[in-house]
């Protein structure tokens, strides 16, 4: 895909979905501008972003709260357009440590959008969440469906930036904002040199059943198996991380031409369960991996899937890849780097 918009800022870009789509900005022809504080990364991210694309992208470390380096970022690149991925994600430990969150998700979010805004700079593409949903009573959930009473920091800073974003484009319809709602991303890169590489012990699904198999890990613990579903557990609407970014290509596309605020659902249309989960990974694995089925865990919700409706119609998008796909992609990610990032080869060369 080539995009009309050429430079464009990716803000945490070396983390999990952001260094997908840096390499994606990369392949369609873009010059890159990652920020990122490293908080939950490592530089060797962008150097196999780098090595995958074929040329350099600009790095630069710091942290999307520091609007004297947002200004003089805006001020050196002549930027076109913004990605803003850079955020904490951990639920519960948004519970646990709320002003963190509101601090980095809301405040780094109106630092930007001041900067932007100083520069002239008024496409943006903002990371939201299936969350801000809260427990719908209807599947699928459209962008119409109404945001629900959220349960925790980390879902309510969504919603407030979603909200403040919208108050923006109302006040200056020079704005272009899309607020994206990712539903579950999961998988690698199919070179298998890029993956989600969370630190400590994995709080989301995929991620801890991929150190099961490798062995790190002795078991997973299904968290209830008493939901009414098909078959007790809980089911999601789990998208390929290329699948993902794509979407994200799509709406930087369409803001060229469409002004004020927007909402776009990124999932596929299709819940799994947990159980389905595990056999599929165990498919594309060849590993068994040990479960044992224990109490809810607190907050989850039973089922949660998209409409899809709305991004296909708006954005021409929708997302290709299955089930099975996503297993080997993350399998694959998994078995080369048992470790993530660490200790492997560095390719540090090609990051300026
Ligand atoms: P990630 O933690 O892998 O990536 C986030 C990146 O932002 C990291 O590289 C981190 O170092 C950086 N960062 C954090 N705070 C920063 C700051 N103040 N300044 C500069 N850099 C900062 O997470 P991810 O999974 O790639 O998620 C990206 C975005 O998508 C986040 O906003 C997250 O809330 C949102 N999201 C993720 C999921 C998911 O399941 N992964 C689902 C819905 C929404
Ligand atoms: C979680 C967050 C959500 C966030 C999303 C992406 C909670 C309550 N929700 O969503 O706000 O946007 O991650 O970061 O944390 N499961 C197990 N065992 C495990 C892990 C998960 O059985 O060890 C089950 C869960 O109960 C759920 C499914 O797997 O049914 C997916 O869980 P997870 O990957 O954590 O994503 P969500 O709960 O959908």
């Amino acid at each position: 895909m080539q995009l009309k918009l050429r430079r464009i800022l990716v803000t945490g870009g070396a983390g999990y979905i952001g260094s997908h789509a840096a390499l994606a900005l990369l392949e369609a022809g873009c010059d890159v501008v990652v920020l990122d504080n490293l908080c939950n990364s490592s530089k060797e991210s962008l150097a196999r972003v780098a090595h995958l694309g074929g040329r350099a992208l600009n790095f630069v470390l710091g942290d999307v709260r520091d609007s004297d380096l947002l200004r003089s970022i805006f001020a050196d690149k002549e930027i076109d357009a913004v990605l803003h991925f850079a955020g904490l994600k951990s639920v519960g430990e948004s519970v646990g440590n709320p002003l963190a969150y509101y601090d980095n998700n809301v405040s780094g979010t109106l630092k930007l959008c001041e900067a932007m805004s100083d520069a002239g700079v008024r496409k943006l593409v903002f990371s939201s969440s299936a969350t801000v949903y809260g427990d719908p009573h209807e599947m699928p959930v459209s962008e119409a469906t109404p945001t629900g009473s959220l349960t925790n920091p980390y879902g309510r800073s969504k919603l407030i930036v979603e909200q403040f974003l919208q108050d923006l484009a109302i006040s200056d319809d020079r704005w272009s904002i899309a607020a994206l709602r990712y539903f579950n991303p999961v998988g690698a890169h199919s070179s298998g040199l890029i993956g989600e590489d969370p630190g400590g012990i994995p709080n989301n699904l995929l991620p801890y059943i991929s150190q099961v198999a490798v062995g790190k890990l002795d078991f997973l613990s299904v968290f209830g198996g008493d939901y009414s579903t098909r078959d007790g557990t809980g089911v999601r609407d789990y998208i390929h991380v290329l699948d993902l970014v794509h979407g994200h290509l799509c709406a930087l596309d369409a803001l060229q031409n469409r002004a004020g605020f927007n909402i776009w659902n990124l999932g596929t249309g299709r819940g799994y369960s947990v159980l389905e989960i595990i056999s599929a990974f165990e498919r594309a694995s060849g590993r068994s991996i040990p479960y044992k089925i224990v109490p809810r865990r607190q907050g989850d919700i039973k089922e949660c899937w998209a409409d899809t409706a709305k991004a296909l119609a708006e954005l021409k998008w929708v997302a290709v890849r299955g089930l099975d796909e996503m297993m080997i992609d993350a399998w694959r990610w998994q078995s080369l780097n048992p470790n993530g990032y660490h200790k492997a080869p560095s390719r540090t060369d090609s990051v300026k």
